[in-house]
């Protein structure tokens, strides 16, 4: 009898509350996640190593709005992953022995969120994860050894990139070098136009079909209103303004997750899309407009008021004006 209570006690415990944005490290809170629970996942977790735990936190994303500022003084830093080990330095032996270890700390820790969240996911569940095209192989790497299959590698093409790292003519110019207009248009790097977003899935139970009659998940919408077909590069979706900047400095366009949403997850009143990397809660916010559940975590306090704000706004306009959705 008393085992029978356990079961049920913990059976209760393990309920998933729909709709809720959750504070604190997504390793600690998924595990009081039911198994196979989860029909999506967009997510956009720091990029390497350096936001890894205390790293991300007030402090740091005010070093980084307080050095990259717009003109309306709103915050919003471009270069992202700007400030980073992997992002500067030069590329000698002494830089790549000590970035390595960083590479390989922080393919470890995404294990520890990829692992939990398979166990999350219901057979056949996408999950959709933003990167570097620099760092994007460790986290693949993570989600492939947690049970997940690759599906595709998407491109989110900006529409503007800034050229970085060395222009040779300018550097050897400063160093007073004669040579230095011989080595015009020679560059250590390209301009970076694009962010990489794997598409992994949970192995499906037997077929697409009988996958989707049981878990209402598995299968893609992959033709556009106007005909025709998906492709695998997604451009012409940048933000529709400032606002959504709003007060966090990594926030992605809404327009692009809820092409993402749409695309990834069948409508069903079941379907609950995820963000265990929530920041200002853009994936959540596509998700309500679309009227899916969600489920969000968040590291830093300070933003949920923010992720809260935006669902209700949305959801607010959404009721005023209904045909804009
Ligand atoms: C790149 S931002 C996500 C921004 C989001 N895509 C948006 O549009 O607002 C990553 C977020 O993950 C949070 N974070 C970092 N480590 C975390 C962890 N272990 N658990 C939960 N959240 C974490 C950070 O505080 C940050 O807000």
């Amino acid at each position: 009898m008393l085992w029978k209570n356990r079961v049920l006690t913990k059976l209760i415990e393990m309920k998933l509350e729909k709709n809720k944005i959750y504070s604190g490290d997504c390793i600690n809170v998924m595990k009081e996640f039911p198994t196979d629970s989860i029909a999506c996942c967009i997510t956009d977790p720091p990029y390497n190593y350096e936001f890894i735990g205390h790293k991300w936190d007030d402090s740091e994303v005010k070093r980084r709005t307080d050095r990259v500022q717009d003109k309306n003084n709103k915050t919003m830093v471009k270069n992202i992953p700007y400030g980073s080990g992997l992002a500067g330095g030069v590329r000698n032996k002494r830089w790549y022995e000590r970035n390595r270890k960083n590479d390989l700390d922080y393919m470890k820790w995404c294990q520890l969120w990829t692992d939990e969240l398979f166990r999350v996911c219901k057979a056949g569940a996408p999950v959709a994860v933003f990167n570097s095209n620099r760092s994007i192989a460790h986290v693949q790497i993570a989600l492939e050894n947690s049970g997940f299959y690759t599906r595709d590698l998407l491109v989110y093409r900006r529409n503007s990139g800034i050229p970085r790292g060395l222009n040779l003519e300018k550097k050897l110019e400063k160093m007073g070098n004669p040579d230095s207009k011989n080595w015009k248009g020679w560059h250590s790097a390209f301009r970076n136009e694009w962010e990489a977003i794997v598409l992994v899935q949970k192995p499906l139970m037997n077929n697409y079909w009988n996958t989707l009659q049981t878990t209402n998940v598995g299968i893609f919408k992959t033709v556009n209103e106007d005909g025709s077909f998906q492709s695998n590069i997604l451009e012409n979706l940048s933000k529709k303004d400032k606002s959504e900047n709003y007060k966090h400095c990594t926030v992605k366009p809404l327009g692009l997750i809820k092409k993402l949403v749409d695309t990834l997850v069948p409508p069903h009143k079941d379907n609950i899309v995820f963000d265990p990397f929530a920041g200002s809660g853009t994936t959540l916010v596509a998700a309500s407009e679309l009227g899916f559940n969600y489920i969000g975590i968040e590291i830093e306090d300070n933003y949920i008021p923010i992720i809260e704000e935006r669902i209700e706004k949305s959801r607010l306009e959404k009721q005023m004006n209904p045909t804009l959705f």
